[in-house]
């Protein structure tokens, strides 16, 4: 087992420290997958089904597939797809880690039942999704063995930048290869200070807006998955139609502020989250004085346009809930009541 964690004292950090060749990897296997690629050209509108970390991918691809290719995406839960299916034509996508979750294998069936391709991106060569599906996008991530998922989140998020980057002949083809650099740079990035402050919260909440948004909810979800502390993702902008009612000295607010169309806005949120009281720990860009004067807790990312920088802010906020499921004592691999991967419906 010592020598499986090669050093490390958990397997998840591991998995979070293997992320710069990960990304790498996977933008290889992207280009390495034409028949998948033409499956998902010349589309107008695209269909993803996934659960759990790779539904969050799945909000991942919308924004990324709407931004940079005017493909409209409609992303739906497994759970729901099935008995609830949108009406359907096309290609639908299938995000599975484990390529085993029934939920998602389930909604991928109906959908091919009413006349639809279908296309994998796994982590699992030779799963169930592999063999069902017309193509497959394998993520290059390796074994993961923490139940929490990093670094095939990590893989699934490189998919879709790999996928962005074909269907647009190659305009982020430069950004992407920087990636892993730029995700290299957060692996030591001091973060005691916020650590401290979520170790000792009551409830949490994470907020974004565009690609930041599922980044919210994604480093929600490990936050509660790990630490069981309570965290919420939110669009930054809706957290005054309810959340508002909930914000204390004790909840503290994850503000996720990299510039970008939303980026003023994303400003006056976060005063009217530290007029009412809730601290603020701010993630942002390197240099960002007024984001750094209106946050109590401001951390700094290398410069970086908002495709690459949400894959270093879930990296940071992947950290943020490792470290703090840590100095809570949690038994960070094996989650209560968790599992890997879900079989059945
Ligand atoms: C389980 C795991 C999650 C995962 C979800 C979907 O709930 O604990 O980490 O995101 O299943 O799994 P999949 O293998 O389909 O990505």
């Amino acid at each position: 087992e010592d020598a499986r964690l090669g050093g490390f004292p958990h397997y998840m950090q591991k998995e979070i420290f293997e992320q710069p060749q990960v990304f790498y990897n996977t933008l290889q296997a992207v280009r390495e997958s034409p028949d998948a690629l033409d499956l998902l050209r010349g589309r107008d509108r695209l269909t993803i089904v996934a659960c759990g970390s790779s539904y969050h991918a799945g909000l991942l691809y919308k924004y990324l597939l709407e931004m940079y290719c005017g493909v409209a995406v409609l992303v739906e839960q497994g759970s729901e797809f099935k008995y609830y299916p949108p009406p359907l034509s096309g290609t639908v996508i299938g995000i599975s880690q484990s390529g085993e979750t029934a939920d998602t294998l389930a909604a991928l069936k109906m959908a091919q039942s009413r006349g639809c391709k279908t296309v994998a991106v796994t982590n699992v060569v030779g799963s169930t999704i592999t063999r069902m599906t017309d193509a497959t996008i394998h993520l290059r991530a390796g074994p993961e063995m923490s139940v929490a998922a990093t670094k095939s989140f990590i893989a699934q998020l490189a998919a879709g930048l790999g996928i962005t980057d074909a269907l647009t002949d190659g305009s982020h083809a430069e950004e992407n290869t920087r990636i892993n650099v730029r995700i290299e740079e957060i692996l030591t990035i001091p973060i005691t200070e916020a650590v401290g402050l979520c170790s000792s919260a009551s409830s949490l909440f994470y907020i974004g807006r565009g690609l930041f948004y599922p980044a919210a909810l994604e480093g929600a979800l490990k936050m509660k998955e790990i630490s069981y502390i309570h965290a919420e993702g939110y669009a930054a902008g809706e957290l005054k139609h309810g959340p508002f009612a909930l914000l204390s000295g004790e909840t503290p607010v994850i503000a996720i502020a990299i510039p970008g169309a939303a980026y003023p806005v994303m400003l006056s949120n976060i005063k009217e989250i530290k007029a009412r009281g809730a601290p603020v720990i701010a993630i942002g860009l390197a240099g960002d004085i007024e984001l750094a004067e209106l946050a109590d807790i401001f951390i700094e990312l290398p410069k970086a346009p908002e495709s690459t920088a949400v894959a270093t802010v879930s990296v940071l906020l992947q950290r943020l809930a490792y470290e703090t499921a840590d100095s809570l004592g949690r038994d960070i691999d094996k989650p209560r009541n968790l599992a890997k991967s879900v079989t059945v419906e």
